[in-house]
């Protein structure tokens, strides 16, 4: 969850990595540092809190050097403090290491090291001690064989960048179940933990495998297996560009990107019909026949993608008759899941890198199940490891609160219900155009709600003290009450809950008292009714009920809750999650900013978790 930067061969490297930097934020932002090589000696500054720190120290504490490793840091072991920053040295100051992930076994290597002076109480320390002694040892060898011997050692998970005073133009890299590319541009060695951070040079990476080793020096790059010997790494290239990571005047990324989506799902719908109804993914590394046999599918997820995919499930029962599990990631693999070769798992992730996810799909994988990613980051792990891949091309995401990648995951999943309703002859290619034809009024549909928020803006300003809010929904409508609950709490960290509505009468409906508030996502449909009736229940014990609704539920509503807020109806009854959610969205976005909270980097929060 941390993010990790190297730069060789520019005079600026110290500012390169900081810019780096604060495009890596969101993968943690409790501390940072930065180490140069200067004058063949090490120089360090790192920082407790926010890069703004860092940016601070550097501006009194100079550090110079074209060669340099830098860090943003999301706490696992050992407190955010300026000692447990990154990067961590050895004793004699003449290695320097960061890293991203988990040395499992770093007391026990700790306890080998008798006698060494640890600085940090971090996991990450160890490795700079072994690769000092590695490199003191008489004979000792260069810093990439250095290295390559102690990874021999470590137990979990990394992406590391280590640096020696001893090879001043000199980075070597190593991945192991966290991300990490490279990158050469003319004089230039570039390695990341992904491309946000390297975007401002280049559009070319490569992603090293798990078990590879690099050498990053000015303009190159050479990829070694564990053993030592040449091996490559994986080539890609990325269509974003700088501006689609900048704030382009909006006051925070989640603002910017909630106002992205209509031209973010106009993408990922682009090119969907090859013309004769027959829907195209974008990389299909499995026979389609084999697709044919599926009976069976499992989403897996976490996270903000865990709500997409519920709405997933609707669709894809709905249209291609399979039936579909939701299952959080975190917890598939440590269960007994029947999974067979019929068993189809889709893992949904904007990063692509979520341990949890990747580690579920790859357990499914090796009972014999295909996988299908719909992951919002080319070259990603989880893209690279899939037997297809369908991409929602939101651009970066930078925003901690998910919100362009929700819409497109939802989007995604209801392309893929259609592809698989084909291999299952439950649809006529004249029905699959039909559809996505009607879908291709989304991205205007999209654009109405997010341009005209007055009225959510009214209700944030309402209802912005309210302690405990519970959203409630049905059919569609649930998986955006998860969703809705889940925004609102990370980022105005206001306590909230969704439950299906039919569940209130067996235990969340003693919460209720005068003055609660309930979110009731309502749209019109063959479940609006019975959400009438609940939504009664609540407002009957004294709860304020602001409903989510479709304007030709409008009516029916205002009769019924505080507030309604209503958005166009859907094309399609399944595609209608892409569009109450923006009220949602927007209503956590004004209740955080009218309570002063931190938007784009929510407390305690990381956008992508690469540890368990
Ligand atoms: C973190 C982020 C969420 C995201 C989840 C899953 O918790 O803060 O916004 O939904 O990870 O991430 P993924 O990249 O796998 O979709």
């Amino acid at each position: 969850m941390c993010g990790i930067i190297g730069v060789t061969g520019r005079a600026s490297a110290v500012d390169d990595i900081l810019s780096g930097l604060r495009r890596l934020e969101y993968r943690g932002y409790d501390s940072s540092g930065v180490v140069a090589v200067t004058s063949d000696r090490l120089g360090v500054v790192k920082r407790s809190g926010k890069l703004d720190r860092l940016s601070e120290a550097l501006g009194t504490d100079v550090l110079t050097g074209s060669t340099g490793i830098g860090h943003t840091r999301w706490a696992t072991h050992g407190a955010p403090t300026d000692d447990n920053a990154h990067p961590h040295l050895d004793p004699t100051g003449r290695v320097a290491v960061v890293h991203n992930g988990i040395i499992e076994n770093y007391r026990l290597l700790r306890a080998e090291l008798d006698g060494a002076a640890f600085a940090s109480e971090t996991d990450t320390e160890v490795v700079a001690h072994l690769v000092a002694r590695e490199l003191d040892a008489v004979d000792g060898p260069d810093l990439l064989e250095a290295v390559r011997r102690v990874l021999g050692r470590l137990e979990g998970a990394y992406a590391l960048c280590v640096l020696s005073a001893d090879e001043p133009d000199t980075i070597v890299v190593a991945r192991q179940q966290a991300p990490l590319i490279v990158a050469a541009i003319d004089g230039v060695g570039l390695c990341a933990s992904d491309v946000a951070a390297l975007i401002e040079y280049t559009d070319t990476c490569a992603a090293l495998l798990d078990g590879q080793i690099a050498r990053v020096r000015p303009g190159s790059y050479e990829v070694f297996d564990r053993n030592g010997d040449p091996a490559q790494a994986e080539e890609f290239t990325v269509d974003w560009d700088l501006s689609a990571a900048e704030k382009q005047g909006y006051e925070h990324f989640m603002l910017k990107e909630i106002h992205e989506q209509p031209i973010a799902v106009a993408e990922t719908l682009l090119g969907r019909d090859d013309g004769a109804g027959r829907i195209v993914l974008d990389e299909l590394r499995i026979d389609p026949a084999e697709l044919a046999r599926i009976d069976k599918v499992f989403i897996l997820a976490a996270g903000t993608s865990l709500h997409a995919g519920m709405a997933g499930k609707i669709a894809i029962e709905h249209w291609a008759g399979i039936p579909v599990e939701v299952e959080v990631a975190s917890e598939f693999r440590y269960r007994d899941p029947i999974v067979t070769d019929r068993t189809l798992v889709i893992a949904i992730s904007q990063s692509g890198e979520t341990i949890d996810t990747i580690a579920a799909a790859d357990h499914a994988r090796a009972q014999g199940a295909p996988v299908v990613a719909i992951s919002n980051v080319v070259g990603s792990t989880l893209t690279r490891s899939a037997d297809a891949v369908l991409y929602t091309r939101a651009g970066p995401e930078i925003a901690v609160a998910s919100t362009k990648a929700f819409t497109t995951q939802i989007v995604a999943c209801l392309v893929l219900a259609l592809y698989l309703a084909q291999r299952k002859d439950r649809a006529f290619a004249s029905e699959v155009s039909d559809v996505l034809a009607r879908l291709d009024e989304l991205p205007g549909l999209i654009r109405r709600v997010v341009e005209d928020d007055t009225a959510i803006r009214a209700a944030a300003e309402r209802f912005k003290d309210v302690g405990y809010t519970m959203f409630i929904g049905r059919h569609a409508g649930l998986p955006i009450a998860y969703e809705g609950a889940l925004k609102l709490k990370e980022v105005s960290y206001l306590h909230a809950e969704a439950f299906p509505a039919g569940e209130m009468k067996h235990g969340p409906i003693a919460l209720i008292e005068p003055g609660s508030l309930v979110v009731a996502v309502a749209h019109d449909g063959h479940v609006f009714s019975k959400m009438v009736s609940n939504i009664q229940e609540v407002r009957a014990r004294g709860a304020s009920v602001l409903a989510i609704g479709t304007e030709s539920s409008r009516a029916a509503l205002e009769a019924h809750a505080d507030v309604v807020i209503t958005v166009p109806d859907a094309p399609h009854e399944l595609a209608t999650p892409v569009l109450t959610v923006l009220p949602l969205q927007l209503y956590a976005y004004y209740v955080a900013v009218l309570r002063g909270a931190d938007v784009d980097q929510p407390r305690n929060l990381a956008k992508t978790v690469t540890v368990e």
